[in-house]
C-alpha cells in the first residue's frame, strides 16, 4: 500500500478475465508483468445477472501477491461480506450506493476493518452519493459500462462524469481534505486509456484488455506508454 502516495498511477488488472483454473499461476504473472493491483470483481446473481467469486477465492490468491487487492463488490446487501473480505485480505474494498441502506455505516464499516473504502458508481448513478461521505472515501470508483460482465464497449458518457468527480476530489483535497483515489472501470483499453487520463482518472481497471493478450507486461507496458503520451498533452 505504501505505493499509492508516490505512485501517480495504478493499472489494476481485473481477473474476470483470467483463467480461473490457473488463477494463482495468473495473479503472480500479471504482477510480475507490472501490474499495481489485483481488481477483484465479486457479483451475486442479485445485485447484478452474473455470478462470481467470494472470500474463500480471495484468500486463496492472497498468498500469491504482495501488491492490494481491490475488491469490488457488486452484491447487495454488503455488510456482512465485508468482515470476511477483511479477513481474507482485502485491502481496497468498494461498493455500489444503491446495494447499501445506510451507505455511512457501510463506509465505516470498511474502515473499522483495516481496509480502504471505496463508493461505486454506474453510468447512471449520480455522482451526489458521495457529497456528505467524502471524509470517509479512499476511493470513488466510476463504472464506464453496466456492472456485471467484462469485455463491454467503454460509454462515453463516462469520460464527462470523470471530470466532474475530479473536480469535485480535486476542490475537497485542496480544502485541506484526505487524499481519494479515482479509479475507472468496464471497457479500459490501449486505445482508450489516454482519453481517460486526460479525462481525471489515476487508477485503470482492465479485465479482457490485459487476460485476452498473451503478453500481459507488452499490454501494461503499452497503456503506461498511452499515459504518458496524455499527461504530456494535457498536464
Ligand atoms: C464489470 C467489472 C469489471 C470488468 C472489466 O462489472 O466490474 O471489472 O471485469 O472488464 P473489461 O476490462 O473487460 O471491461
Ligand atoms: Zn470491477
Amino acid at each position: 500500500m505504501s505505493n499509492n502516495e508516490v505512485s501517480p498511477i495504478r493499472i489494476a488488472p481485473s481477473i474476470l478475465s483470467a483463467d480461473f483454473a490457473r488463477l494463482g499461476e495468473e495473479v503472480r504473472d500479471v504482477v510480475a508483468a507490472g501490474a499495481d493491483w489485483i481488481h477483484f470483481d465479486v457479483m451475486d446473481n442479485h445485485y447484478v445477472p452474473n455470478l462470481t467469486i467470494g472470500p474463500l477465492v480471495c484468500e486463496a490468491i492472497r498468498p500469491h501477491v504482495e501488491v492490494p487487492i481491490d475488491v469490488h463488490l457488486m452484491v447487495e446487501p454488503v455488510d456482512a461480506l465485508i468482515p470476511q473480505f477483511a479477513k481474507a485480505g482485502a485491502n481496497i474494498i468498494s461498493f455500489h450506493p444503491e446495494a447499501s441502506r445506510h451507505i455511512d455505516r457501510t463506509l465505516a464499516l470498511i474502515r473499522d476493518q483495516g481496509c480502504q473504502a471505496g463508493l461505486v458508481f454506474n453510468p447512471a448513478t449520480p455522482l451526489h452519493y458521495m457529497e456528505h461521505v467524502m471524509d470517509k472515501l479512499d476511493l470513488v470508483l466510476l463504472m464506464s459500462v453496466n456492472p456485471g460482465f467484462g469485455g463491454q464497449a467503454f460509454l462515453p458518457s463516462a469520460l464527462t462524469k470523470l471530470r466532474e468527480a475530479r473536480r469535485r476530489i480535486d476542490a475537497w483535497q485542496q480544502a485541506g481534505g484526505q487524499a481519494i483515489l479515482l479509479e475507472v472501470d468496464g471497457g479500459v483499453k490501449e486505445d482508450n486509456i489516454g482519453q481517460i487520463r486526460a479525462a481525471g482518472a489515476d487508477t485503470f481497471v482492465a479485465g479482457s484488455a490485459i487476460f485476452g493478450q498473451d503478453d500481459y507486461a507488452a499490454v501494461i507496458q503499452r497503456m503506461r506508454a498511452e499515459i504518458a503520451t496524455a499527461e504530456s498533452r494535457h498536464v
